[in-house]
């Protein structure tokens, strides 16, 4: 039988800008899935985060950057970065709930997809994402990729590229 998962106490919400130190904790601690990032790096974009807090502490993050395009008004994608649950918080839902806040946060931006690249491909599943090869992301990939120095090459890299497609907002009443 599945074992229950102990109820969630805290709740997702926007980052403030003094979250950065737990922030920076949080993505430190899964150095092996998740690309370091400075402090000032951190700042600067703190407004991209959202953060999942209990009892005053932050036990898990998620951000997202959006991917230049060439191609006007077509294949819009933002990707998920800096997903990073704790160690002692991983597997009571954390990862799911950041994950879903942060999809519907963005949908409304109107984005066409959301690409991750992932050591876990089974746990993006479950949300929606399907395999996609890198070659036919290449450009997308890259500037994902710019400022990792772990591999020589986003193909040789082992982390599977995944999206989901976003279907766009039901317009509100006088909207054209
Ligand atoms: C991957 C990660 C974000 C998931 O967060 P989490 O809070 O541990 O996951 P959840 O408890 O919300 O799990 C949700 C579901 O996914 C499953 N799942 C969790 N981690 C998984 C994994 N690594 N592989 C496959 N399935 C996984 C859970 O079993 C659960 O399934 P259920 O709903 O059927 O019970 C977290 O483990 C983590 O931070 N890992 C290290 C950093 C990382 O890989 N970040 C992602 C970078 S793209």
């Amino acid at each position: 039988m599945k074992k229950e998962k102990p109820l969630l106490l805290g709740q997702v919400r926007h980052a403030r800008m003094d979250d950065i130190q737990m922030i920076y904790k949080a993505i430190r601690e899964n150095p092996k899935e998740v690309l370091p990032r400075s402090y000032p790096d951190l700042l600067q974009n703190f407004d991209r985060f959202m953060v999942y807090e209990e009892k005053g502490k932050i036990k898990g993050v998620i951000s997202w950057q959006v991917l230049p395009n060439v191609e006007i008004d077509s294949d819009r994608t933002i990707e998920v970065v800096s997903f990073s649950v704790r160690h002692r918080s991983q597997g009571r839902g954390i990862g799911a709930l950041l994950l879903n806040k942060m999809i519907e946060e963005i949908q409304s931006y109107g984005p066409d997809k959301i690409l991750v690249l992932t050591f876990y491909p089974k746990f993006f599943r479950k949300f929606g994402f399907r395999k996609k090869s890198k070659r036919k992301l290449y450009s997308k990939i890259y500037i994902g990729c710019i400022k990792c120095t772990k591999y020589l090459s986003p193909l040789t890299c082992p982390e599977t590229a995944m999206v989901r497609q976003i279907s766009p907002l039901p317009k509100k009443e006088g909207q054209s």
